[in-house]
C-alpha cells in the first residue's frame, strides 16, 4: 500500500514542489489531486528553475508517470502554454495523464472571480484571479464541465450554452468562440486524457510507489482552513484521497511540508505576522514573492499552534522542514506556542473564525544558529528539536536551499525524535 501524500501545513508556498521533486526519485507515479493554476510550485534542477502550475512536480524526472487528478480544475489555455513552455525546455510528456473527471475553468469563471472580488469590497479574499472559486462552485452545483465532456463537441456546446444562460452572461461571452478555443486547446492535450483509475489501482496492486502532491496548504482548505479566507478545494490529506481516487487504506505516509517561518498571500488572519523590519527582511532573504501572481507574501514567525492543528487534521506522519537556511544568523528565534484571546490563553487553534482574528501570539524563544553545513547541525539543531517535540512528529527531511542536493534526510532513530 505504497501511496504517500505531500501536503502543505501552512498557507501554501511551503516548498511542496521542491519536496515532491525530491521524493519523486523513488516514486513511479506522481498525482496532483486538487487546485488549479492558482498553484505555483518551484523546482530547481541544476542551474535551471521551473515554475509549475498545473503539471505535477514529478515531471522533471524522465520516465515517471504524472497524473492530473479528478480533483483538479483546469484552464485549458494555461495547461497548453505550460506544456509548450516545458517542451521548449526539453521536458518530456510521454507519461502525462489527465483524468477525464477533472473540471474545466472556463473564461466566465475567470471573469466572475474578479467581479466577485470587487463586490466583496472590504471583505476581499485576495484570490489569484484564476477562476478557481467559480469553477469549483459549478462542480458542486452540478453544472460544471469536465474535461471528458470535450470528447463530444455537441455535449460540450450544450453545456457551455446552459452555463452562459444560467449565469446571465450570454451577452458577454459567445458560445461558439468558447467552444472553438476550448476545442482547439483540447486537440493539443486530448492524447493525455484517459481513464486513470485503473492505472492507479494497477500501480497499487503491483506495489509501485505513488506520490500524491497537494497544492495550497491546510490553512487554505475549504473546510479546515481560515474560512472564508481559503481556496475552494481540499488541500488536506482527505482531499488527496478524494481528488485522486485512492482510498485511505492505501496511504502509507502523510508528509507535511513546513516552511521554517510563516508566509501568507492574500487576505485573512495571520496571528504571527511580522509587520516590521524583520518581516521585510524575511521577505527579501527568502524571496517571498508569489510564484503565480508575483504578489509580496506576508511573513511572520513559525506558528506551532496552527501547525499542531494541521498535524491533527491531516494525520501527518512526518515533517519536511524547508527554508531553514533563511533563518541562519537570526537570534533568538521565536515560535508561537499559545494564543491570547481577550483574557484567555489557549494552546488549541480556534475553530471559530472570529476568535482567530482576535488572537495574539504567545512566543517562546529558541537560540538561533549560524550555519547548516555539518551533519550534526541537522540532528541536534535546537529549533528542529523544539518543533518535533511540540508537534509530536519527526522531522525526517530538512531543506536548506532551493536545489535538490540541499536536502538532508534525518533518520528517525539517530535523531532521537519525540514519540507520537
Ligand atoms: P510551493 O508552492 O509549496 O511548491 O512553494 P513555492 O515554490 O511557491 O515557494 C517555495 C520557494 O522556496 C521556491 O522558490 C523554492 O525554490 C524555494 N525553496 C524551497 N525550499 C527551499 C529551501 O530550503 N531554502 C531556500 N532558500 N529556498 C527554498
Ligand atoms: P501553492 O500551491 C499560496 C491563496 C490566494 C488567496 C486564497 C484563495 O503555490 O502553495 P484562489 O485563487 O485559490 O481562490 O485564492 O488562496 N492561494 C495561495 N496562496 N500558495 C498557493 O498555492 C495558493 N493558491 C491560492 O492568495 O488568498
Ligand atoms: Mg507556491
Amino acid at each position: 500500500m505504497p501511496a504517500r501524500i505531500v501536503i502543505g501545513l501552512q498557507w501554501g508556498d511551503e516548498g511542496k514542489g521542491k519536496i515532491t521533486d525530491y521524493l519523486a526519485e523513488d516514486a513511479d507515479l506522481i498525482v496532483r489531486y486538487q487546485g488549479g493554476n492558482n498553484a505555483g510550485h518551484t523546482v530547481v534542477v541544476g542551474s535551471e528553475k521551473f515554475k509549475l502550475h498545473l503539471i505535477p512536480s514529478g515531471i522533471l524526472h524522465p520516465g515517471k508517470g504524472c497524473i492530473l487528478g479528478n480533483g483538479m480544475v483546469i484552464d485549458l489555455g494555461a495547461l497548453v502554454s505550460e506544456i509548450e513552455g516545458l517542451r521548449a525546455r526539453k521536458v518530456s510528456f510521454d507519461n502525462l495523464m489527465i483524468s477525464p473527471k477533472a473540471h474545466l475553468i472556463m473564461p466566465y469563471h475567470i471573469f466572475l472571480d474578479s467581479e466577485e472580488e470587487v463586490q466583496r469590497k472590504e471583505r476581499k479574499i485576495g484570490t489569484t484571479g484564476r477562476g478557481i472559486g467559480p469553477a469549483y462552485r459549478d462542480k458542486v452545483d452540478r453544472c460544471g464541465i469536465q474535461i471528458g465532456d470535450l470528447f463530444s463537441q455537441e455535449l460540450f456546446q450544450e453545456k457551455v450554452g446552459m452555463n452562459l444562460e444560467k449565469k446571465k452572461l450570454g451577452s458577454k461571452f459567445s458560445v461558439s468562440e468558447i467552444v472553438k478555443s476550448c476545442s482547439d486547446h483540447f486537440q493539443i492535450i486530448r492524447e493525455f486524457v484517459k481513464p486513470v483509475n485503473g492505472i492507479l489501482h494497477d500501480h497499487l496492486i503491483h506495489g509501485k510507489n505513488i506520490l500524491l502532491e497537494g497544492a495550497q496548504g491546510t490553512l487554505l482548505d475549504l473546510d479546515h482552513g481560515t474560512y472564508p479566507y481559503v481556496t475552494s478545494s481540499y488541500p488536506t490529506s482527505g482531499g488527496a484521497c478524494l481528488g485522486s481516487g485512492i482510498g485511505p487504506g492505501s496511504i502509507k505516509a502523510v508528509i507535511g511540508v513546513v516552511k521554517a517561518y510563516s508566509t501568507r498571500v492574500g487576505e485573512g488572519p495571520f496571528t504571527t505576522e511580522l509587520r516590521d523590519d524583520l518581516g521585510d527582511a524575511l521577505r527579501e532573504i527568502g524571496h517571498e514573492y508569489g510564484t503565480t501572481t508575483g504578489r509580496p507574501r506576508r511573513t511572520g514567525w513559525l506558528d506551532l499552534v496552527a501547525l499542531k492543528y494541521a498535524v491533527q487534521i491531516n494525520g501527518v506522519t512526518e515533517i519536511a522542514l524547508t527554508k531553514l537556511d533563511i533563518l541562519c544568523g537570526i537570534t533568538p528565534l521565536k515560535v508561537a506556542t499559545g494564543y491570547r484571546i481577550g483574557e484567555r490563553i489557549q494552546t488549541e487553534f480556534p475553530e471559530i473564525g472570529g476568535m482567530l482574528q482576535q488572537s495574539t501570539p504567545i512566543y517562546e524563544e529558541i537560540p538561533g544558529f549560524k550555519d547548516l553545513k555539518r551533519e550534526s547541525e541537522f540532528y541536534y539543531n535546537q529549533y528542529i528539536g523544539f518543533i518535533e517535540k511540540f508537534l509530536g512528529v519527526p522531522v525526517t527531511i530538512v531543506s536548506y536551499g532551493e536545489k535538490r542536493d540541499e536536502t538532508f534526510i534525518r533518520k528517525e532513530k539517530e535523531a532521537g525524535v519525540a514519540q507520537r
